[in-house]
């Protein structure tokens, strides 16, 4: 049985003091024995307060992403072994809009999630396509070409140690979220692409679904069976709304 895995993507948002309210909720808001592992991924500067807050808690922190060299001349970025030591168990690399707005490629995205794992630390990887890509019929082809850029540099046991979030791009803060039936289709056609390479460890990949998750329509999502929880941006900022949707996951 495969952990559900519920991960907040703050994106840029927040303060010291927005954070310490929202952590606060959800510290007091979310059952001592959750069945479901949850974390938050605030931006980088906030990292170290919040593992702080979180330390005796049962949510885990991630960063935003990372870079891909390990230390040196990189102004403005940000190691793994950095976001390590300041408490972080997970990063998320290659999210749409970093691909689209930084122009990370599936080559840097999978140097990121290399860097990340050299670190210990639990690669949440980002595959999805664009509104263009789906329309024409394009979409399982994009996600097997992202996947594949990471598992021929890293390998199949990679995904031992990581999860995989489908976040269609159009879905992505529009309100316009996947029926259940889209996420499943394309949750199922990635584990089948893990599978051909190692069928246990597709037996047990988290593939958590992103792209306007709200509390009213997580539990129809995340009943599907290859719907492992998810990756949530603007519903993640409001302590009610995300332990909505941590309670949806762990119902399944
Ligand atoms: P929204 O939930 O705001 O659509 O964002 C999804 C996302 O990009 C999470 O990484």
């Amino acid at each position: 049985m495969r952990r559900p895995f519920v991960a907040g993507n703050w994106k840029m948002h927040g303060s010291r003091a927005e954070n310490a309210q929202l952590l606060d909720g959800l510290v007091q808001g979310l059952p001592a024995q959750a069945s479901a592992d949850i974390a938050v991924c605030p931006p980088f500067v906030y990292l170290w307060e919040t593992a702080r807050v979180l330390k005796s808690s049962a949510i885990g922190v991630g960063a935003q992403s990372v870079c891909a060299e390990s230390i040196g001349a990189f102004t403005g970025e940000v190691a793994a072994s950095m976001l390590k030591d300041v408490g972080c168990t997970y990063v998320i690399v290659g999210h749409s809009e970093r691909r689209a707005i930084y122009r990370e490629d599936d080559a840097l995205v999978a140097r990121k999630f290399l860097a990340s794992q050299s670190q210990g630390l639990i690669p949440i990887l980002c595959v999805g396509e664009t509104l263009e890509e789906r329309e024409q019929g394009h979409t399982t082809e994009v996600v097997s070409r992202q996947l594949a850029a990471v598992l021929d540099v890293a390998g199949i046991s990679a995904l031992d140690t990581a999860v995989v979030a489908y976040e269609p791009v159009w879905a992505i803060g529009t309100g316009k979220t996947a029926t259940p039936e889209q996420a499943q289709e394309v949750h199922a056609h990635i584990r089948g692409e893990v599978a051909r390479r190692d069928a246990k460890i597709a037996a047990e990949l988290r593939i958590v679904y992103g792209g306007s998750v709200k509390a009213a329509n997580a539990r129809e999502i995340f009943a599907k069976p290859d719907v492992d929880g998810g990756l949530i941006g603007g519903a993640s900022l409001k302590a009610d709304e995300f332990l909505k949707i941590c309670a949806a996951a762990q119902a399944h």
